[in-house]
């Protein structure tokens, strides 16, 4: 049985007042018995102060990228090492974000899954297609690249340490989210690949949904069989909307 989770990714957004706001507002209404696990991600100037603000609460902390080397002379990067020492448990790896913006290669975003595994982090692998790749009917190959990167690299039971998230690239920030149907296709894909090398692995892997995630949609692409969570953006900056959805998950 795979525990249901939900994950805030607060990408570039926040302040240490609207933290503080929007961590007060989760916590008072936070479920006391939850029955999908929580976590949030913010900047990482903030991991630390939001970590200590969700101490006597069940949400998690997360970061939203990690460097792929432990230690040494790599200017504006965060190790894996740093994120655990400041109370990190999750970390996000290989964010389209970051794959497009800042030219992150399969190679990298593998060895960023490597290096948060050594260091007791849960890597959260994101993957997911661009429109023109969905449009020339590329999605599995582009998926099953990402994923069979790290499944190289990493094996499939370091992978099953960590999390997979499908996030098609058109439905991010869009307010158009891959339909229930075409969610589960990709995910079923991806358990499937994972299958190849471990069925006892493929079936234990949780593998989320992110790309315009809303309370109103987050029932429908959770009821799915092979869509354990979601990954949210936008929605997790609003302490009722994220609340929703970690309600539609349980
Ligand atoms: P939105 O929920 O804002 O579409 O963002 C999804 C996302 O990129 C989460 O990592």
């Amino acid at each position: 049985m795979r525990r249901p989770i939900v994950v805030g990714n607060w990408k570039m957004h926040g302040s240490r007042a609207d933290n503080a706001r929007l961590i007060e507002e989760l916590g008072a209404q936070y479920p006391p018995d939850p029955a999908a696990d929580c976590v949030v991600c913010p900047p990482f100037v903030y991991l630390q102060e939001v970590g200590r603000m969700l101490r006597d609460t069940p949400i998690h902390l997360g970061a939203q990228d990690v460097c792929a080397d432990n230690q040494g002379a790599f200017t504006g990067e965060v190790s894996a090492a740093m994120l655990k020492d400041v109370g990190c448990e999750y970390a996000i790896v290989g964010h389209s974000e970051r794959r497009l913006l800042y030219r992150e290669s399969d190679q990298l975003v593998a060895r960023k899954f490597a290096a948060a595994h050594s260091k007791a982090l849960i890597p959260i692998l994101c993957v997911g297609e661009q429109l023109s790749d969905r449009e020339a009917g590329r999605t599995a190959e582009v998926v099953q690249r990402q994923l069979d990167v790290v499944l190289e690299l990493c094996g499939a039971e370091t992978l099953g340490h960590g999390a997979v998230a499908y996030e098609p690239v058109w439905a991010i920030g869009t307010g158009r989210n891959a339909s229930p149907e075409q969610a589960q296709e990709v995910h079923a894909l991806i358990r499937a690949r994972i299958g190849v090398r471990d069925a006892r692995i493929a079936a234990a892997t949780r593998i989320l949904y992110g790309g315009s995630v809303k309370a109103s949609n987050a029932a429908e692409l959770f009821a799915m069989p092979d869509v354990d969570g979601g990954l949210i953006g936008g929605a997790s900056l609003k302490a009722d909307e994220f609340l929703a959805i970690l309600a539609a998950a349980g």
